[in-house]
């Protein structure tokens, strides 16, 4: 099937991205986030998910730039995902260039779009983050090791546990069993406030959605494992996971991402190691895990995964998600 030119600019033309444009894209994502970057992996998948764009920029032929936009938010949204540039023309302007075009064909597209919204893990600082509304900041820690060092470690995270409910009693925490629970516990009008929810939303790994029944069909997509705060009828509480996916780091590792909401530190290290010890029989080989959470919850999380041995490296630098909101025009 031949590509789907959607428009040109600046010497370079775009085109929707097709399956088979995967080498092309790959070839300009050495070493993206270290390692860990989910593209190779959810490419296939973004070729055939609802609401989503992808676009290519290409100078002649040679793939130079990528993103994609996944409408969201019952048509209101677009969150941006996957940037990147060829690194031979980095530092050229290129990103501002394919942003641009992507943000004018989404608003063809999808005229109902009206803001644009996406995380970052990086903070370019003051100046850039002008152009963008910061809605949020959320706190990230970092957890590398092998599948028998993650073993253990689970195991010691269980023991720390066990004598922390001893002295502080235990908090109940319980799987989500189905679509009417999750619905009943989203949509309570004062979740946002009583979690402190970044920006009101939920971020699932890079991908931030308001608490409407449309993005339920969005999250079912992803496969995710929810626990929430089982104490009562006002829970303090909710986490989940997105189920553990290769990155090519070191050759080929795992990625695991848990997302918490709420500042009970007790629930968050209970949530954390329920988690954790769901999918260690899945790991194999190397894994990053990547927690994100509520600011005031890192340095417990951290100072609870801290353990002797070490073999469960953890990142002792602080890095953040930045939130980001701006108009589309
Ligand atoms: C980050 C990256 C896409 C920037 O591309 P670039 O063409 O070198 O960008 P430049 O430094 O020349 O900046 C030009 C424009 O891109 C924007 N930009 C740069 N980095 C950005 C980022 N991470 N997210 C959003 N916009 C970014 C700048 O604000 C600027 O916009 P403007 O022209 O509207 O003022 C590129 O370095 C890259 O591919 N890195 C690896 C992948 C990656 O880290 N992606 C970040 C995803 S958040």
């Amino acid at each position: 099937m031949d590509s789907q030119c959607v428009g040109e600019t600046d010497g370079l033309t775009f085109f929707l991205a097709k399956s088979e444009d995967y080498d092309d894209v790959m070839a300009i994502s050495q070493d993206i986030y270290s390692g860990n970057d989910y593209l190779p992996h959810r490419y296939h998948s973004w070729m055939t998910e609802p609401g989503r764009v992808v676009i290519i920029a290409r100078r002649g032929r040679k793939l130079v730039a990528l993103e994609s936009g996944l409408v969201v938010d019952g048509g209101e949204t677009v969150i941006i995902e996957g940037l990147r540039v060829c690194p031979k023309e980095r530092g050229c302007s290129i990103a501002g260039v394919i942003q641009r075009f992507v943000d004018g064909y989404i608003k063809k597209v999808y005229p109902n779009v009206k803001t644009k919204r996406l995380t970052r893990r990086d903070d370019p600082g003051p100046e850039k983050l002008r152009k963008f509304t910061l809605l949020a900041r959320r706190a990230a820690l970092s957890l590398q090791g092998d599948s028998e060092g993650f073993n253990r470690f689970v195991s010691d995270l269980k023991e720390k546990l066990v004598v922390s409910e001893e002295t502080n009693g235990s908090c109940p925490l319980v799987p989500v069993k189905n679509l009417d629970a999750l619905k009943a516990f989203l949509f309570d009008s004062d979740l946002p406030s009583r979690l402190q929810l970044p920006g009101g939303a939920i971020i699932q790994d890079c991908q931030p959605l308001k608490l409407m029944e449309s993005n339920l069909h969005i999250l079912a997509r992803r496969n995710l494992t929810w626990f929430v705060d089982g104490s009562g009828k006002k829970p303090l509480f909710m986490s989940f996971h997105t189920p553990p996916y290769p990155i090519p780091y070191n050759g080929g590792s795992l990625c695991f991402i848990i997302d918490l909401f709420g500042t009970d530190t007790s629930l968050a290290k209970k949530a954390l190691t329920t988690h954790l010890n769901s999918v260690k029989s899945e790991i194999q080989g190397l894994v990053w895990v990547h927690i994100f959470m509520h600011q005031t919850l890192w340095k417990d999380l951290k100072q609870f995964c801290e353990s002797h041995d070490m073999e469960v490296k953890l990142s002792h630098k602080s890095w953040e998600q930045l939130f980001l909101e701006k108009e589309l025009l």
